[in-house]
């Protein structure tokens, strides 16, 4: 037995727990999100997480993910939420409101 095998076995171990799953604990959201949107794009966004996740990382979807959405202009994401996405991502016009969607959109963005 040689320290370079105890060095082997340890790094296959470390190997093997690979995944990286975040285990994000069901705590409570991170206290009073400030600025424009901080309520009511939180409500509005429990209808959105169970696709995107609680942190928008994407939950059951890996495409779904939200946290480059800054790259996307607030008119962008509005249609995207409006119209829809690829089969996945439904269309919320008629759903939320003007004031809900614009809200949602702080929202998202502090991902
Ligand atoms: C039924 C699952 C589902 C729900 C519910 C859902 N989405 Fe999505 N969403 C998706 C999927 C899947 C995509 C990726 C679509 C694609 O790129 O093909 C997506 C894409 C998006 C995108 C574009 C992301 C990007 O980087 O291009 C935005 C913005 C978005 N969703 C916002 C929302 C908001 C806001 C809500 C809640 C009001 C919501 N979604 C609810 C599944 C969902």
């Amino acid at each position: 037995m040689t320290l370079g095998s105890v060095a082997l076995a340890l790094a296959l171990v470390g190997c093997g727990a690979r995944g990286g799953e975040p285990s994000a604990p069901s705590s409570p959201a991170p206290g009073g999100g400030s600025g424009a949107g901080g309520d009511l794009g939180a409500t509005v966004y429990q209808r959105c997480a169970g696709c995107h996740g609680p942190q928008g990382t994407g939950g059951s979807f890996p495409t779904a993910s939200l946290v480059n959405i800054e790259r996307l202009t607030d008119d962008q994401i509005r249609g995207i939420i409006e119209n829809g996405k690829g089969r996945s991502m439904p269309a919320w016009k008629g759903r939320l409101s003007e004031e809900e969607i614009a809200a949602v959109i702080e929202y998202i963005k502090k991902f």
